[in-house]
């Protein structure tokens, strides 16, 4: 039974994610601060093992880590899903509060790679895949989003290089697109998003990856959703 371990999968993407994987039959290891909406998520999951905590505490990584070795010391798959917006509603650099800026890199950059640097091991012995979930903001210079985006063109950048020096590994940053979540609604609050898909509508993108294996890079959920099976690069 293939193991995946998900931050942030009590809402949004993350919950998405997870509900399709446990479907599939996959073992799954899961986090959030909240640990009830936590355990909602995952209520009646034949194997799950649900810990909350916030990924920039090194003392929750650690555990997360203990129970991806219980794992037979293989890990699948690690998808690092949580990620905060920072300030609502989004202020332009010239006023971002370096306090605020820094939680942001610490939530949306440094917990991701300390996930990769402790799961290296079970991950690579599985030849097992590494999802960092990036957003358009990390390419696109939209104003107010210079906080979250630069955490996430970071993330991106630290994706490609750990494709480039961890071969036996296949490293994706994957850009979900819009989606209607809590977050997108406090990146928008004053807007009706109503017209956004759900994230349910994402997972077949990121199952995609997952089971075609193409090539270490960053993928959008749009184009993988829009490719026939023969246009995804084997
Ligand atoms: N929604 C969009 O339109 C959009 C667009 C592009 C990219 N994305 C990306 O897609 C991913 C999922 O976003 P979403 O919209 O699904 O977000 P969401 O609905 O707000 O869900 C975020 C999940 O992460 C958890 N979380 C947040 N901070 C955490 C922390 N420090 N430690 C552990 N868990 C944490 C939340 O639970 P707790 O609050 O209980 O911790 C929740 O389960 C993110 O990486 C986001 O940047 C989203």
């Amino acid at each position: 039974m293939p193991t995946a371990l998900i931050t942030g999968a009590s809402h949004g993407l993350g919950r998405a994610a997870a509900r399709a994987l446990a479907r599939l039959g996959w073992s799954l290891i899961v986090d959030a601060r909240g640990p009830v909406d936590l355990a909602d998520a995952v209520h009646g999951f034949p194997h799950v093992t649900a810990i909350p905590g916030d990924v920039t505490d090194a003392k929750h990584r650690a555990q997360l880590a203990a129970a991806a070795a219980d794992s037979l010391g293989q890990l699948d798959l690690l998808v690092n899903n949580a990620s905060t917006l920072g300030t609502s509603p989004l202020p332009p650099l010239r006023d971002y509060d370096l306090g605020e800026l820094r939680r942001v890199y610490e939530t949306n950059v440094l917990a991701p790679l300390a996930l990769v640097q402790l799961l290296a091991a079970p991950l690579a012995a599985a030849a097992g895949v590494v999802v960092n979930v990036s957003s358009d903001a990390a390419v696109e210079p939209y104003p107010g989003w210079g906080g979250y985006g630069s955490s996430k063109a970071a993330l991106d950048q630290i994706t490609a290089v750990l494709a480039a020096e961890e071969p036996e590994l296949l490293c994706y940053a994957f850009d979900p697109g819009d989606m209607r979540t809590r977050m997108h609604q406090a990146a928008f609050p004053e807007e009706d998003i109503s017209d956004r898909p759900e994230p349910e509508a994402v997972v077949p993108a990121l199952l995609r990856l997952i089971s075609e294996r193409p090539p270490s890079g960053r993928y959008q959920a749009s184009d993988l959703l829009a490719q026939s099976p023969a246009e995804v690069p084997a």
